[in-house]
């Protein structure tokens, strides 16, 4: 294997999920797994982007992915051996960043820790990290409505890092972000989902450079054209990179590699067409 790296069980497996709203197929029969990564002399969880153009149903597969909603076909397994999701297994981030507005923002991070069972002093401890981290320690007797939108964000992500066990699932963490601050979310997600082997966090977005840089695998969403080159409805996993293989996974400085820049013209290539 290139990189020294192989590849354990599965831990996360998605399996025929279609869902209709309203009458209109979102989701045709997609099927993707995730398996555990491993790196010999290093502890490497998993962070998968799954990229779509907007309207494409990235947060109703996000919904199913969490335990919120059931699809009308398929299923999630979640482990190995894969035990059908429910909500609650899952740390979810959602697209609108919702917080208790009633609660201080260190109340907001206790209350979400509260669920994660760790002893008080060590979800303080984490929680001072956090705010230290995402330059908010001054703000933690606010409340969520004297934030702004980016802040509000980062609390969510927080609260998030503070209950969830294994698995994090975000919905659009980087929009609305200044590069800063989307350096210190991209830093957190590395060093969260790195910090245990069998850790695995699922991007849902549409920024393509923003995930390529943290991500070790990357699943495209879009519709596939019927013989006449007409989009079938339902988003199905139109492609799968793994930037682990490719070697571009891992590695600070990415960004200016030429392989990467060529692998973000190509995603962005098939973008529109999706
Ligand atoms: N309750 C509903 N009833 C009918 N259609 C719905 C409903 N909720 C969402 N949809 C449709 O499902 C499709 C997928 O929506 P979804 O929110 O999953 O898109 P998305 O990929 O997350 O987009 P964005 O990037 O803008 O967040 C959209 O076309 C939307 O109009
Ligand atoms: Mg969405």
């Amino acid at each position: 294997m290139p990189n020294g790296y192989s590849v354990g069980d599965p831990i996360l497996q998605v399996k025929n999920i279609s869902l209709k709203l309203g009458g209109n197929q979102i989701l045709r029969d997609l099927s993707f797994d995730i398996i555990d990564i491993l790196r010999a002399g290093s502890t490497t969880g998993q962070i998968v982007g799954l990229l779509g153009p907007s309207g494409i149903g990235k947060t109703q597969l996000f919904r199913i992915l969490a335990g919120l909603n059931t699809p009308d076909a398929g299923e999630v397994l979640v482990g190995h051996p894969g035990k059908p999701v429910q909500r609650g297994m899952v740390g979810v981030v959602a697209q609108h960043y919702p917080l208790f507005e009633h609660r201080t923002i260190w109340s907001n991070l206790m209350v979400a820790g509260a669920h994660s069972g760790k002893p008080q002093a060590d979800r303080e401890r984490r929680a001072n990290d956090l705010l230290e981290r995402f330059k908010l320690a001054d703000r933690k007797d606010h409340y969520p409505a004297q934030l702004s939108g980016g802040q509000r964000q980062r609390i969510a992500i927080g609260q998030q890092i503070m209950c969830s066990e294994q698995f994090l699932l975000m919905d659009e963490p980087f929009s609305g972000l200044d590069c800063v601050a989307l350096d210190a979310v991209q830093e957190l997600i590395n060093e969260v989902t790195h910090a245990h082997e069998l850790n695995t966090t699922i991007i849902v977005s549409h920024d393509i450079a923003a995930v390529c840089e943290i991500a070790d695998q990357v699943i495209l969403l879009g519709r596939e054209p019927d013989e006449n080159g007409k989009q079938i409805p339902g988003a199905k996993v139109m492609a799968k990179y793994d930037l682990g293989e490719m070697g571009l996974a891992w590695r600070k400085g990415i960004t200016t590699d030429p392989d990467f820049v060529r692998l973000l013209e190509e995603i962005r290539q098939r973008f529109p067409l999706l």
